[in-house]
């Protein structure tokens, strides 16, 4: 089995059924990877009755396993390459208004943390790359050697979370002052020494913060992400759902705070009687809790481990 194949998808079965697909309805897969969700969804649709899916993905590897996964379909879906925020640019490519639901299953997939040298991997030794889209000019290489300590350090503190995160930059400066620094295993040396002996002994894996936190950057993931949520629950037809698989609180929180917005966006003092600054409800919560994985899944697949599922229903 190829490495595309690996990957499996996290909440399947929930994320299916929180879109509640209609065999005539077309859905958007903004994040396709291996065409796990997608293949789920493309079987449910009936294409003459026109029923369609369009998968979108920037990177060119998962492109191709979804072509060869989703063939058998290739009468209801479109195939493109481009970032998921492009996607109303798409969509008026191929004539197609409101849809009837969106799917975002976010962060890496197994297949491009597993191809060592994409650069993803703070256990294997590769360039510093991390681009999801390798048309991209910035890479992990750039932002380490080319970042001020003062950006790295809020980087690493704001989308790592990772409360050494001055320390940690510090020492990413005076080494790249000796030589520049190339691959994810010296990298990953230097975070390692940025932190206490008692911590390195405790913790996770002391690279892990610091590497989301770069890989956050070089993909822009979170202001990404929240530039397009509105524009996507507008393209939504009445009744039309967005379902988001989210990886980390970051991420979580962006897709909370926009739905909470999206459900009641009155901005009017809470003592008002009646609401006069005319913003208009665009639908309702579905998920008040997020739903999380199974006992089961997260015996299946430890990269469910910090999953959550967040549901929004247009009206
Ligand atoms: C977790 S995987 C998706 C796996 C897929 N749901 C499956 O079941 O096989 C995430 C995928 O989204 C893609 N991706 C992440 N952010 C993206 C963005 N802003 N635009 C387009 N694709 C994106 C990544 O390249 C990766 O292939």
């Amino acid at each position: 089995m190829s490495l595309e194949f690996r990957h499996k998808s996290v909440l399947l079965d929930e994320c299916i059924t929180g879109l509640n697909i209609k065999p005539d309805g077309i859905y958007v897969d903004g994040t396709l990877g291996g065409a796990g969700h997608s293949s789920e969804i493309a079987k449910r649709l009936d294409p003459s009755l026109g029923g369609r899916l369009i998968g979108i993905d920037q990177d060119e590897a998962a492109i191709e396993t979804a072509k060869e996964r989703l063939k058998p379909y290739a009468d209801r879906v479109s195939i493109v390459r481009s970032n998921y925020c492009n996607f109303r640019e798409v969509l008026d490519e191929l004539g197609i208004d409101k849809v009837d639901g969106i799917l975002l299953d976010l962060g890496v997939s197994s297949y491009q943390l597993d191809t060592a040298e994409r650069g993803f991997s703070y256990m294997e030794d590769a360039p510093l790359d991390m681009r999801m889209d390798d048309r991209n000019p910035i890479s992990a290489y750039n932002v380490v050697n080319e970042y001020s300590e003062m950006e790295l350090f809020r980087l690493i503190r704001d989308y790592g979370e990772d409360k050494f995160a001055k320390n940690i930059a510090k020492h990413i400066c005076m080494e790249r002052a000796k030589a520049p620094i190339k691959t994810t295993l010296q990298l990953s040396e230097i975070v390692k020494e940025s932190i206490p002996m008692k911590i390195r002994k405790n913790g996770g894996h002391p690279a892990k913060r610091t590497f989301q936190a770069i890989r956050i950057e070089v993909n822009h993931e979170l202001d990404v992400l929240e530039s397009t949520l509105d524009s996507m629950i507008d393209s939504l037809e009445c009744g039309g759902r967005i379902t988001i698989i989210t990886f980390h609180s970051l991420e979580d929180r962006i897709v909370k705070v926009n739905f909470k917005r999206n459900e009641n966006p009155c901005t009017c003092p809470s003592d008002f009687p009646v609401c006069v600054c005319g913003n208009k409800s665009k639908g309702r919560v579905i998920t008040r809790k997020p739903i999380l994985p199974s006992e089961e899944e997260l015996e299946e697949n430890s990269r469910s481990k910090s999953a959550k599922l967040r549901i929004f229903e247009h009206v």
